[in-house]
């Protein structure tokens, strides 16, 4: 699936007015998921802007206890409904835990992209051999794999699977949820640049191949800013120096 580099996390967002900004300063990349409890919030923010439903990407995830095969379909429908929308275009297993079995939960979604109700199916958290055993599964491509990777979690084995399998590798988390304003190493390439901590790891993470990301943020001058690091460029010394603080440190372990 072809997605926009920046897109919006919207985990904790609960007021539809920063949806409709993010959209409204350009964001085409909706983040939504069953578990954050704000698919509502979601869709009114986009019902109230101005942009065409068709430019827009949106994504939710079916959480662990929904992935039984009779339960997948009603909790899309469910989700659709908080929405407001008549499809989404990513619907991710969000953990391949719980109610999870590739054999009966992937053809379920595989029923809902025959349907017109999902438009391509994404996975999120897996390892490979996961991500493989779902590949043998699905009928449809693997859409996007949604995972965490920021500077101090590299994920390296995932990112080589998306660039060998060619599918989009969604870093989540990608401001290490907010512990990036306070490294050093960013905070120095930052000066160098006259830049943000949150625009380095942002740019960081996108010079990776296959590489799109969804920060969050709630004002207006957080979400135009993690947009505009789009345009940031390091250079190849700066990129290998903050792969160099790669610390194992993982925020959503499982
Ligand atoms: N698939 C999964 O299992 C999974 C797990 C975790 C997260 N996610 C997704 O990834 C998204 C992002 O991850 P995250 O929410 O953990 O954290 P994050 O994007 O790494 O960091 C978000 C934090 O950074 C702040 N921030 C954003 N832009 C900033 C800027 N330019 N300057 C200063 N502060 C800034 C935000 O504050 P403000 O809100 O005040 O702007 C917020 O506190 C989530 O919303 C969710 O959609 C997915």
């Amino acid at each position: 699936m072809d997605l926009p580099p920046v897109g919006l996390g919207t985990m904790g967002i609960d007021d539809p007015g920063a949806v409709e900004t993010a959209v409204d300063v350009g964001y085409r990349h909706l983040d939504t998921a069953q578990i954050y409890g704000n698919e509502a919030v979601v869709g009114e923010g986009i019902a109230a802007s101005d942009t065409p439903r068709e430019e827009l990407t949106i994504a939710t995830k079916l959480w662990v206890d929904s992935l039984a095969a009779g339960d997948v379909a009603p909790a899309a429908a469910a989700s659709l409904d908080r929405l407001g929308l008549g499809s989404v275009d990513l619907l991710y297993v969000h953990r391949p835990r719980g109610d999870y079995d590739p054999e009966r939960t992937l053809p379920a979604l595989d029923g809902l992209v025959d349907d017109g109700l999902v438009e391509g199916v994404g996975l999120s958290n897996f390892e490979p051999d996961q991500l493989e055993r779902a590949r043998e599964v699905l009928d449809a491509p693997v859409a996007a794999h949604q995972v965490e990777f920021h500077p101090y979690f590299g994920n390296r084995e995932l990112l080589a699977d998306a660039r060998d399998h060619g599918y989009p590798l969604v870093a989540y988390s990608p401001l290490i949820g907010g512990e990036a304003f306070d490294d050093p190493v960013l905070t120095e390439i930052a000066a160098a640049h006259d830049t943000s901590p949150a625009a380095v790891a942002i740019a960081w993470a996108l010079a990776h191949e296959n590489v799109v990301t969804i920060p969050k943020a709630s004002s207006e001058e957080h979400l135009r800013a993690n947009l505009a690091a789009r345009s940031l460029e390091l250079s190849s010394a700066e990129i290998e120096r903050i792969d160099d603080i790669d610390r194992e440190r993982e925020l959503y372990p499982e």
